[in-house]
């Protein structure tokens, strides 16, 4: 690619373009996730109540000019969909395109572009940020998959990465080179529930930034799977690009997976040229429940997982079997400053999520009482399923060491803080003392 490709393809706007306006005016986003916006091209909204499940790979154009238009803004990478031509389902499609001016919406982004898992949007957003000989900074605690792509594939193409404590702004301020394109993380992290001060790694971007040419700036990328929307939103916290694994809260259900990309305006053209050549679409069958089920129950699902995330983490720090636990939302949390700052729900309430990690006390090296309780509610649980993924209905336990995180080495995992006596619990919306008489249980087995 030449460079003068390459500095149109990934400049960073030192003017935004204005926002293409999703939300109506006034209206407050829990409606917004139900109603969407107001007009769609993408939707008939004098007939369907309920946006409709399209199931068609190609679409009918009215003459060669047409398509031939069409082909030729997806082939530039600079297309923008504000009146999107249908040409095939991989390009773009109406329920899909429905689902991103949602996703959009909610997250305060210019774009959203949909993809078939959370990681297939995390290859995109790293895929079109980045180029052989870049440097990618992220931070050292990721989910598994995510860790591999980095340490795995991105050397094979020439794409290094330095994997710090972003907790330490210093230590990032220290690890920005020349080469530096990109800083990642969840915060949330994954599992053990660190945060990460968004607007403190902004600050320090920032900075590095207004020395660089256009072409050459770093873009923050956040995974705000943990948080979803409802409780952060990076991108008003000074992020430039979000990513989820909507196969999680988002979803919510449990019955489908897919992953979203949300960037800013100039970036649009560039995440719809990765997703037609990489594929990696999201079905509009996977849209459709995320669009008619997930998000607009987001908000309900989040405040009641919340609350009852709270009870089980105090349960938990009350254990004697326990070591210790992290959620954000407890008082005694060590970053429960920096949570009540950046985690905050749609109408700024604090808002601490779902997801829990504790460790068991164990008496040697090896994580017995651990493995004792999860294995003892595999068999015996109610309201707690031994299973990996989580933002569900149900109540999902699992040993990130063993399971999620078993990409990582084991030294690694140490070092990232998962530790073999890990446990890592996503709350559903089970009544609270159901899923703490499973815990009660389980940990009554530990010596
Ligand atoms: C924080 C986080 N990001 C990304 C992913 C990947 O999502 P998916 O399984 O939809 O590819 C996961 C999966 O567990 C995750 O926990």
């Amino acid at each position: 690619m030449s460079n003068s490709r390459r500095a149109k393809s990934i400049r960073l706007e030192t003017k935004p373009k204005p926002r293409q306006r999703r939300v109506p005016d006034g209206v407050a986003m829990e409606s917004f996730l139900i109603h969407g916006p107001q007009f769609s091209e993408k939707w008939d909204f004098k007939h369907h109540v309920i946006p409709p499940m399209s199931s068609s790979v190609t679409y009918r154009l009215e003459d060669t000019e047409r398509g031939g238009q069409g082909f030729k803004e997806y082939a530039s990478g600079d297309a923008h969909r504000t009146h999107p031509i249908y040409i095939y389902d991989r390009l773009d499609e109406p329920t899909r395109g429905m689902l991103e001016d949602e996703l959009a919406g909610v997250e305060g982004g210019d774009n959203c572009t949909c993809f078939a898992t959370g990681m297939a949007a995390i290859s995109a957003a790293l895929g079109v940020a980045l180029r052989a000989g870049d440097e990618l900074i992220a931070h050292k605690t990721l989910y598994g998959c995510t860790y591999s792509l980095i340490t795995n594939w991105y050397p094979k193409l020439n794409i290094s990465n330095k994997l710090i404590d972003l907790r330490d702004i210093a230590a990032l301020e220290r690890a920005i080179t020349s080469k530096t394109r990109a800083v990642y993380f969840e915060s949330p992290v994954n599992p053990t529930m660190e945060l990460i001060d968004i607007e403190a790694v902004a600050q320090v971007v920032e900075r590095a930034n207004a020395k660089r040419k256009e072409g050459e700036k770093i873009y923050i990328i956040v995974d705000n799977t943990f948080a979803t929307p409802f409780c952060q939103r990076p991108l008003s916290l000074g992020a430039h690009i979000v990513v989820h694994s909507l196969t999680k809260n988002i979803g919510g259900f449990g019955t489908d997976m897919g992953g979203a990309v949300i960037a800013p305006h100039e970036l649009e053209g560039q995440m719809l040229l990765y997703r037609k050549d990489f594929g990696g679409a999201l079905a509009p069958k996977s849209a459709w429940p995320i669009l008619v089920y997930g998000l607009p129950t987001l908000p309900l699902r989040l405040k009641r997982q919340q609350e009852s995330a709270y009870a089980v983490a105090r349960f938990l720090r009350g254990h004697p079997r326990v070591k210790r636990v992290a959620y954000p939302g407890l008082e005694d949390f060590s970053q429960f400053a920096l949570a009540k700052k950046q985690m905050r729900d749609l109408h700024g309430e604090f808002a601490p999520g779902n997801m829990i990690y504790f460790e068991t006390i164990e008496k040697g090296a090896d994580p017995v009482n651990c493995i004792k309780v999860v294995d003892w509610i595999a068999k015996n649980g109610y309201a707690l399923t031994l299973a990996v993924s989580l933002g569900q209905l149900r109540s999902l336990i699992e040993n990130p060491g063993a399971m999620t995180h078993a990409a990582l080495p084991p030294e690694k995992r140490l070092e990232s803080g998962i530790a073999p006596n890990g446990i890592r619990l996503s709350i559903g919306i089970e009544h609270p003392d159901d899923i703490i008489r499973d815990l009660e249980r389980g940990l009554a087995l530990a010596e």
